[in-house]
């Protein structure tokens, strides 16, 4: 008889080999293993809301399947949710969408995967800001581009500069990729810094963006954070929006995330979808159009919530001596300056990188932090504060520890 066996002598295709697994969720699933086989971990890792899903959203999806939504639906997702997501954005930077010019699909991560394969041919560079979402870089390669990092650390707020943008532009330069509030550092761009950016972009009229506007609605200072078309209309053209319902709305595992832009390239990422997922749930985009319609009185309870948290957790980090903060003005995560604790020594083991600093954070005190290194720079972890405050505090306690005992 046959046995399994974990090894085919069938070679794997060449994106294949070059392809890993997102680092966040590899963490995740290792800190919620070791909670499964006893251990007390914390886990700060993922970007997920701890908070459910409003109960108006549930209601409109158990709904639906009663009355038998669920067949396939159309390849960019169901009339009205398109249409409910146009109104929504049409409204936020004063420019008329309307339907045709959206599509849904499985989550932002694929809406964007489907952006990059409609925009990059082989060798075309985008320009990714780092500290960015890790997802991007592989992204970008499995289009076959070429990531074209852009590092912006402490001393620009980590925020992407027209001079660091126009340095960074060559003539392969297809895609800029824009994140606002950001993955992992909770920065802002304010009006005045998107003006500059489009002030660039203008003399580069063969470039395109792709804005990540995911935690747009998670802003501590206004109720949608700045865009960079609400201050440059005329670049809408070249402009992709995508966002999606999975952290306004608490919906991570609904799956549901949407682009919007240019007839053409809208067209062309729905024909990707339509030829892999074929289409998003039908049931989360029935529901989506609950959350997108229906949920602003949540969100801005939720944004709240957020703010006590980020304030109280910020003061507790603050008080670690050698980590520094910086103070995000959206999203749910601190990204925190560990420089300082980078060179010293754990059971004897020197700690070169952020990613060995965050093992021996989770080997010691069972506290599971995503270092900086997965977003393009070291020095930093990243801790995602979507949790109870009781619960941030205790890691916060278990990090000094850790801190404070090493050589
Ligand atoms: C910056 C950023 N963009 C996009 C996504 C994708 O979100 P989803 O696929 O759940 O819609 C995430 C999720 O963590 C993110 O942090």
């Amino acid at each position: 008889m046959s046995s399994n066996t974990n090894s085919s002598p069938i070679t794997l295709a060449k994106r294949a080999q070059v392809l890993k697994p997102s680092p966040i969720l590899m963490l995740a699933a290792k800190a919620a293993e070791m909670k499964a086989a006893g251990h007390n971990v914390i886990s700060l890792s993922i970007g997920e809301p701890d908070w459910d899903t409003y109960e108006n959203i549930k209601e409109v999806a158990i709904g639906a399947i009663r009355v038998g939504m669920t067949k396939y639906t159309p390849a960019n997702g169901i009339p009205d949710l398109r249409k409910a997501i146009a109104q929504q954005v049409t409204e936020d930077l004063g420019i008329e969408y309307d339907a045709t010019q959206v599509t849904v699909s499985a989550g932002a991560k694929f809406v964007l995967f489907a952006a990059l394969q409609a925009l990059v041919d082989p060798g075309d560079e985008v320009i990714l800001v780092a500290p960015f979402w890790a997802s991007y870089t592989t992204m970008v390669e499995l289009a076959e581009g070429t990531p074209k990092i852009v590092v912006c650390d402490e001393d620009v707020d980590f925020k992407l500069t027209p001079e660091l943008l126009r340095k960074a532009i060559t003539p392969k330069t297809k895609v800029l990729l824009l994140n606002s509030p950001s993955n992992p550092t909770g920065k802002v761009y304010s009006r005045e810094e998107l003006k500059a950016l489009a002030t660039v972009l203008r003399d580069y009229p063969k470039l395109a963006v792709i804005s990540d506007d995911i935690y747009n609605r998670l802003s501590f200072e206004e109720k949608v954070a700045p865009h960079l078309l609400n201050v440059a209309p005329d670049l809408r053209d070249r402009v992709v929006i995508l966002n999606g319902a999975s952290k306004s709305y608490a919906m991570t595992g609904w799956r549901i995330g949407w682009a919007l832009g240019a007839k053409n390239i809208i067209s062309a990422m729905s024909s990707y979808q339509s030829q892999s997922v074929s289409c998003a749930t039908a049931v989360s985009q029935y529901a989506a159009v609950e959350a997108v319609k229906n949920s602003d009185k949540h969100v801005a309870a939720t944004v709240e919530k957020l703010r006590e948290r980020r304030d109280f957790l910020v003061a507790e980090l603050e008080k670690i001596e050698g980590v520094r903060v910086a103070l995000p003005e959206g999203a749910f995560y601190l990204w925190i300056n560990v420089k300082s604790y980078l060179g010293r020594s754990f059971k004897g083991k020197k700690l070169e990188t952020s990613a060995d600093l965050s093992a021996a954070l989770l080997e010691d005190q069972m506290v599971a932090i995503v270092p900086g290194l997965e977003f393009g720079i070291d020095g930093y972890l990243r801790i995602s504060y979507a949790l109870e405050k009781e619960k941030g505090k205790e890691a916060v306690d278990r990090m000094k520890n850790f801190f404070y005992s090493l050589k």
